[in-house]
């Protein structure tokens, strides 16, 4: 029998978080452990926490899991993979350590697409070099797959979401469009080419990119996943206390997807992002529609957004598109913070 996951679920990947506007309203109320060891924590909203353990190493923690974004079990597992592991990257840390986070409707579904998801999550989870040693199941519909992941970092090297600095360049390692092209499998609209190249970005580990920001010392950097381009850009922002400019017009794109939004596909995700980012937000009068839905659209398992500095914006250019990351580009500036913390 083949197993379609797609067809179990309305929304999956990261487009199924938690509105980030209701979950900023729960945190608030959350008390932040106090700690001179923690080095990163929610209060910035990055992508890991980070723990000192002596003046030589830290952890960086991190865990997603979400519903099927894909069809095939297998695949899911490395897309899951690839997108918890990306957390580690984003803080220039080097994964080592999972655990599995698995919910598996067992009377609903053959064992066998269980077993795939895992296979398809410990082979990601090895070409990453981290080692799974664990993890713990619950019976529930629909599935839903992620890991915990720990990993190392020297405590003085961390990248955080809050180093991004007035006149760097913001560089994107992978193209937008992945939430999109995804409703639109499930509405029969997609071509087989345009969902083939979102899956391939997806199952992409963010490790070659974060090797290129660590050899150039970036210090500011987030990886865009279910709050859309725009989302995390905003929150990098915050964090850093800046203002971001995002040009739509250069953000790379997935194959077809600008058409895929005339079709009507916008996923909901996109509009509770919109929500979430609009009080914050400068739009261009004459803002393309298409490319304004794009900012939203949630990623899943995205690429790294990076703040770099104008003088080597050239050289981590190349580097990136010489280790294959051969969409990345160059998409916005960040300037002192004015009454706005974006502009697209
Ligand atoms: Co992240
Ligand atoms: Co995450
Ligand atoms: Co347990």
């Amino acid at each position: 029998m083949k197993i379609d996951l797609l067809q179990l679920v309305e929304y999956g990947g990261c487009s199924s978080k938690i509105s980030p506007k209701q979950l900023e309203e729960i945190l608030k109320y959350l008390p932040l452990p106090k700690d001179p060891n923690i080095l990163v924590d929610i209060d910035t909203h990055d992508d890991a926490g980070v723990y000192r353990v002596n003046d030589e190493l830290a952890l960086v923690l991190t865990t997603d899991f979400f519903p099927p974004v894909c069809s095939d079990p297998y695949e899911f597992g490395q897309i899951a993979a690839a997108n918890s592991i990306s957390d580690v990257y984003a803080m220039g840390g080097d994964p080592v350590l999972a655990l599995n986070i698995m919910m598996f409707p067992a009377a609903k579904l053959p064992m066998e697409a269980f077993a795939e998801i895992l296979k398809g999550g410990y082979d990601k989870a090895t070409e990453a070099g981290v080692r799974i040693i664990g993890g713990h199941t619950i019976d529930d519909f629909p599935p839903k797959y992620g890991l915990a992941v720990v990993g190392y970092i020297h405590p003085g090297k961390i990248i955080t979401n809050a180093g991004a600095k007035p006149g760097d360049y913001l560089i994107l390692t992978k193209p937008v469009g992945t939430g999109i092209i995804m409703a639109g499998q499930r509405l029969g609209l997609a071509s087989d080419t345009d969902v083939n190249e979102a899956k391939k970005q997806m199952k992409l580990l963010n490790k070659s990119g974060a090797e290129v920001m660590k050899k150039y010392n970036i210090k500011g950097a987030t990886d865009i996943t279910g709050f859309g381009l725009a989302g995390h850009a905003l929150k990098m922002a915050q964090a850093s206390k800046v203002s971001i400019k995002i040009n739509m017009e250069k953000v790379p794109l997935i194959g077809n997807v600008y058409n895929l939004i005339d079709d009507g596909c916008i996923p909901g995700a996109s509009f509770r992002n919109l929500e979430f980012v609009e009080e914050h937000l400068m739009a261009a009068d004459d803002l393309d529609y298409n490319l304004k839905m794009l900012a939203f659209d949630a990623q899943t398992s995205g690429g790294l957004l990076m703040s770099v500095s104008a003088g080597i914006v050239d050289k981590v250019l190349t580097d990136l598109h010489a280790a294959g990351l051969t969409s990345a580009a160059s998409i916005g500036e960040v300037t002192e913070l004015h009454e706005k913390f974006l502009t697209l």
